[in-house]
C-alpha cells in the first residue's frame, strides 16, 4: 500500500475531538477563505451528529476528509436560495427532523489525498445515512469551481451542460456526477464570495430509489439529462 492510497481510510461520524483537525483541513483545502468556524462545527455536532462525517487514515489517525449535512423540509425553500439560507448561515439551526431531504453542506478531502477514492467513500456513507433514515434524496449546491476560467466564453448554464457532456471537467461537479447526482438547475448567487465559481453553483440531486415514487422525480428539466435509473448508485 502506498502512503497516498485510500485503502487505510475509513469513514465514521465526527466527534468533538476532531474539530481542531477539521479546522486545519479547511485551511489546507480553502487557502483564501475559511469555510467553517469552530462554533459552527460544534453546532452541527450538537444539532445533527449523525450527519457529520470524517474520513480517518487508520495509519496515523489523521483526518483526511470531512462532510457535513443537515435535513431540510424542501418546501420551506426556493430553488434559487443560497448557501446561507440552506444552512442558516452555517449553523444548521434550520435542521428539520420532519424533512425528507439530506442537504449536503460540505465535502472536502485533503489536497494531498484527492483523486484516490476518499470522496467516494464519504459519499457512500452519506447515501447509507440517507437510506437508513428513510430520506428521499440528497440535494446540494455544487459550486462550479472551474467556471471562472470560462466566464467570458459562456453562461454558467452552458458550462454545466458541457460538464454533463464531459466536454469540460469541473473539479466539483464532475466528481458529484460520478456519485450518481444529476443537475436540477443553476443557482447564480449561491456563494457570492467564491471567486473560482463567480458565486455560481449547480443544484444537484441524488434520489433514494428504494423509497422515491414517480412523483418525487417528476418535472426535472430534461435539458440537464435523463433522470437516473433505479439501478444507478
Ligand atoms: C470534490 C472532492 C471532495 C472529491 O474528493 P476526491 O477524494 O478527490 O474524489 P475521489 O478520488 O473519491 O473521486 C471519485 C470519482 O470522481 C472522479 N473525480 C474526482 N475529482 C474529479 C475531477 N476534478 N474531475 C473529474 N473527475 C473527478 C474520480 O475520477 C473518481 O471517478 P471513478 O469513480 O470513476 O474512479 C475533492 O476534490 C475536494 O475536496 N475538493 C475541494 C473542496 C470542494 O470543492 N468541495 C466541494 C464543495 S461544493
Amino acid at each position: 500500500m502506498t502512503p497516498t492510497s485510500s485503502a487505510s481510510v475509513f469513514v465514521r461520524n465526527t466527534q468533538a475531538g476532531d474539530v481542531d483537525q477539521i479546522i486545519d483541513l479547511c485551511r489546507r483545502v480553502y487557502t483564501t477563505s475559511m469555510p467553517w468556524t469552530e462554533v459552527q462545527l460544534h453546532s452541527h455536532l450538537s444539532i445533527f451528529p449523525q450527519g457529520q462525517f470524517v474520513a480517518i487514515d487508520s495509519a496515523d489517525n489523521k483526518v483526511v476528509g470531512m462532510a457535513s449535512s443537515l435535513v431540510v423540509l424542501w418546501d420551506d425553500y426556493e430553488v434559487n436560495d443560497n448557501w446561507r439560507d440552506f444552512t442558516d448561515s452555517g449553523m444548521f439551526t434550520n435542521h428539520d427532523p420532519e424533512g425528507h431531504t439530506l442537504y449536503g453542506a460540505e465535502v472536502m478531502v485533503d489536497p494531498t489525498r484527492q483523486g484516490k477514492g476518499i470522496g467516494k467513500k464519504i459519499y457512500a456513507a452519506r447515501r447509507e445515512l440517507t437510506r437508513s433514515m428513510g430520506l428521499l434524496r440528497i440535494r446540494a449546491g455544487a459550486r462550479l469551481r472551474g467556471y471562472g476560467k470560462f466566464k467570458q466564453q459562456m453562461s454558467p448554464e452552458d458550462y454545466v451542460l458541457k460538464v454533463i457532456r464531459r466536454d469540460i471537467g469541473d473539479p466539483t461537479l464532475s466528481f458529484q456526477l460520478k456519485q450518481g447526482f444529476r443537475v436540477l438547475g443553476v443557482v447564480r448567487d449561491y456563494l457570492h464570495h467564491d471567486e473560482e465559481s463567480m458565486g455560481h453553483a449547480a443544484l444537484i440531486e441524488w434520489v433514494n430509489h428504494q423509497l422515491a415514487a414517480r412523483k418525487d422525480t417528476y418535472g426535472r428539466d430534461p435539458k440537464f439529462g435523463k433522470p437516473r435509473k433505479k439501478e444507478d448508485i
